[in-house]
């Protein structure tokens, strides 16, 4: 069997993009990406159930393990020029079979962080109905939870049917929209940020570690969730006119600007909110409600009820081209290379993907989701480190105006330690779905892939 045939570095022919995106547009392209149910809910979750108000240093740690791993991401954009990111680089370097395990992890971890984002939306939205009087029974406000008495989430579903005819048929204008909510964004956390300022009481601090070391630790593995996104800019390498330069100071730039404002809105939630009254749906606008400020907390509902619509629609936008590529490989059935004639959009992957999320938002709660989608992208990533030692064997050191990892294999090594670190910190379910999600992603490819696959030579 050839499960590590490789496919040559080859830059893709259909690479007719114009390189006109610079540092600016890369940055915003990040926050775009980075910024969304992470800051806007997780917050007040890690906060609530693992480290208190010192969940701003979970977010610190979970930014270093970041950075160590953008920065990975970073050599292979400048030095591998193809398009698809892990999928395609882990190609290059281990081959096949390691390529479509990234790609099925990826799969997973861009269809659970939709979810996420659906239910964080929900959240949000079930906070903002309230405010009218509009409760929904408490059986269809959350994911499956018995002992809270939520089994479904209604919402999430519903937007989950939204977004998907939406990627399907305005992709490209929802998209757009994105880059315009950037600055709702940064609106809605200055707005949250100037109001709450003033109402900080620093005894809500104390005790700053309620749940001691584990729990900060605990706390980062949860809120790396917020930091994910990062990857996106890599992805548009071939768009940005100085790649080697400004990719990775993207990357830094961007996850430098998210840690700096998930510290100051930690700082600020937890001053104004006793941290064990955090675990709601909609922490932000809760603490605005709590301090008695009503209407700010419903512009900042609003804010974010738009803001997220736009991060689960460019995330199933990317998670629907990443199975039409990995299909178009033939690693996964033709149907979902299927193209809609007028709109040009990759109709049977997105809506596959959709009715996956579907499920996955309205079974299971945002916790859950979170933690999940952290495992099997701090796997991918783990991955990325290890392909950067290979790559060095491959190709050598990277040459003049390439992008370079400091210390390879030392930094590398401790990359994929720190990842390791934080998967460890994950519940037992977590570790249990993740690895009946590995084992059907082998099935699928022994089972389809490996006999499917473009790279076969007795392929008819
Ligand atoms: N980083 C993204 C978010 O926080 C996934 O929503």
């Amino acid at each position: 069997m050839e499960v590590f045939r490789k496919r040559p570095i080859k830059k893709d022919s259909a690479n007719v993009l114009k390189r006109e995106l610079k540092l600016k547009d890369l940055i915003m392209l990040g926050i775009g990406a980075i910024i969304g149910t992470g800051i806007f809910v997780v917050t007040g979750q890690a906060s609530a159930n693992y480290a208190g108000p010192a969940s701003m240093i979970s977010f610190i740690i979970a930014a270093l393990v970041v950075v160590l791993n953008g920065i990975c991401f970073a050599e292979f954009a400048s030095r591998v020029p193809v398009s698809g990111g892990p999928y395609s680089y882990m190609y290059v370097v281990f081959g096949e079979l390691t390529a479509w395990i990234a790609g099925w992890l990826l799969i997973c971890e861009y269809m659970l962080a939709v979810s996420s984002v659906a239910a964080g939306w929900s959240g949000y939205f079930q906070g903002f109905l309230s405010n009218w009087g509009i409760e929904l029974p408490q059986a269809l406000t959350a994911g499956y939870n018995p002992e809270q008495g939520t089994y479904i989430d209604l919402i999430a579903a519903l937007v989950m049917v939204l977004i998907t005819l939406w990627v399907t048929q305005e992709a490209k204008k929802a998209l757009r929209l994105n880059n315009a909510m950037v600055w709702v964004k940064f609106g809605v956390i200055i707005l949250f940020v100037a109001v709450g300022v003033f109402f900080v009481q620093p005894e809500n601090w104390q005790p700053y570690m309620p749940f001691g070391v584990q729990g900060v630790f605990n706390g980062a593995a949860l809120v790396f969730f917020a930091f994910l996104g990062f990857d996106s800019i890599s992805m548009a390498a071939e768009e940005v006119e100085n790649p080697r330069r400004d990719v990775p100071r993207g990357i830094i730039g961007s996850i430098l600007i998210a840690t700096i404002l998930y510290v100051i809105v930690t700082l600020i939630l937890t001053g104004i909110v006793p941290f064990s009254q955090l675990g709601v749906a909609d922490p932000v606008a809760f603490a605005m409600r709590y301090i008695n400020q009503g209407f700010t907390g419903s512009v900042i509902s609003v804010g974010t009820i738009l803001t997220l619509l736009t991060v689960t629609i460019s995330m199933l936008y990317s998670l629907a081209r990443l199975i039409y590529s990995i299909s178009k490989d033939g690693l996964l059935p033709k149907f979902l290379q299927q193209i809609d004639e007028k709109r040009r959009t990759p109709k049977n992957a997105t809506f596959v993907a959709g009715a996956i999320g579907l499920f996955f938002a309205a079974a299971f709660p945002l916790n859950i989701l979170a933690e999940l989608t952290n495992i099997t992208a701090l796997t991918c990533l783990a991955l990325m480190a290890l392909g950067v030692i290979r790559l060095r064997k491959m190709l050598g050191e990277p040459k003049k105006g390439e992008f370079k990892v400091p210390f390879v294999p030392l930094l590398p090594i401790i990359s994929v330690i720190s990842c390791v670190f934080l998967m460890l910190q994950l519940d037992k379910i977590t570790w249990t779905v993740f690895i009946i999600a590995l084992l059907l992603g082998l099935l699928i490819y022994f089972a389809y892939g490996y006999q499917h696959s473009d790279l076969n030579e007795n392929k008819s």
